[in-house]
């Protein structure tokens, strides 16, 4: 199974890539995880991205896609893998269909810029496995602590309000033209064209999960 999570920044992607995984055993690609590794080891690659992450703005097509290229043909990925914020950018679709890499699932969550704002204010992460958590939404048992390593939550150098509004600008220039893109693929009726679904994202985390498990069981 090859699915994109797509949707704005805050919209829930990586909660629900955590579900999608431990219930379909499919690996999730997260390209911010990526980058946010490599920047924390003071890798090439990170010392490149910090400042652009930083800044809410996208990091290079070219970058993007050899990393990707580059995960996906690891044995984990032979039956199958999860998007989570990639592509970004019609450029960085276009890669994957140019490379041959055909997706089932194209799934949307759609949220308001507001409850984004709301919700990326209180996002904590555990950083050393991406475990997510919201201080009102989805609090850990131990305030500041991770459930499962007792480690402290961090809070993400670009979930500032500033940044957040900068990314949704980002979002709605540079990613959001991908359902077009995609629903034009879905319509034109070929053998291999994904299914693309667009979820509402506002409510309960239960209510997402339950309209994605139904997309995804199809
Ligand atoms: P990335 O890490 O991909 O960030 P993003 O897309 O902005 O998405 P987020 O991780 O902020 O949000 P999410 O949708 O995963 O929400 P979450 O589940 O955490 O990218 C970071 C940066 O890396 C980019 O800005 C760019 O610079 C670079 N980059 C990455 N990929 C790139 C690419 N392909 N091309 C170019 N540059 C790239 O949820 C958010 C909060 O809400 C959490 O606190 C959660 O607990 C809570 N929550 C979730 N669901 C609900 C719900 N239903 N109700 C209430 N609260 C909820």
């Amino acid at each position: 199974m090859r699915v994109i999570l797509l949707g704005p920044p805050g919209a829930g992607k990586g909660t629900q890539a955590k579900y999608i995984v431990d219930h379909f055993g499919i690996p999730q690609i997260s390209t911010g995880d990526m980058l946010r590794t490599a920047v924390k080891a003071g890798t090439d690659l990170g010392l490149r991205v910090q400042d652009i992450m930083t800044s809410g703005g996208l990091v290079s097509d070219k970058i993007i896609v050899e990393l990707v290229r580059e995960r996906i043909a690891l044995p984990d990925c032979a039956n199958g893998f999860l998007f989570d914020g990639f592509p970004r950018t019609i450029p960085q679709a276009k890669a994957m269909l140019a490379a041959e890499v055909d997706i089932e699932f194209i799934i949307e969550i759609s949220v308001s810029d507001d409850e984004v704002v709301a919700r990326l204010g209180g996002r904590r992460v555990h950083e050393g496995s991406g475990r997510i958590y919201h201080v009102i939404h989805n609090p850990p048992e131990i305030e500041g602590l991770d459930d499962q390593t007792g480690e402290r939550l961090i809070q993400r150098e670009d979930d500032q309000e500033n940044t957040i509004r900068k990314r949704l600008k980002v979002y709605r220039q540079q990613t959001k033209p991908l359902v077009a893109f995609y629903q034009g693929i879905t319509s034109e009726g070929s053998g291999k064209a994904p299914c693309f679904v667009s979820v509402e994202g506002t409510g309960a985390l239960d209510f997402v999960q339950h309209q994605i498990r139904e997309v995804l069981l199809r």
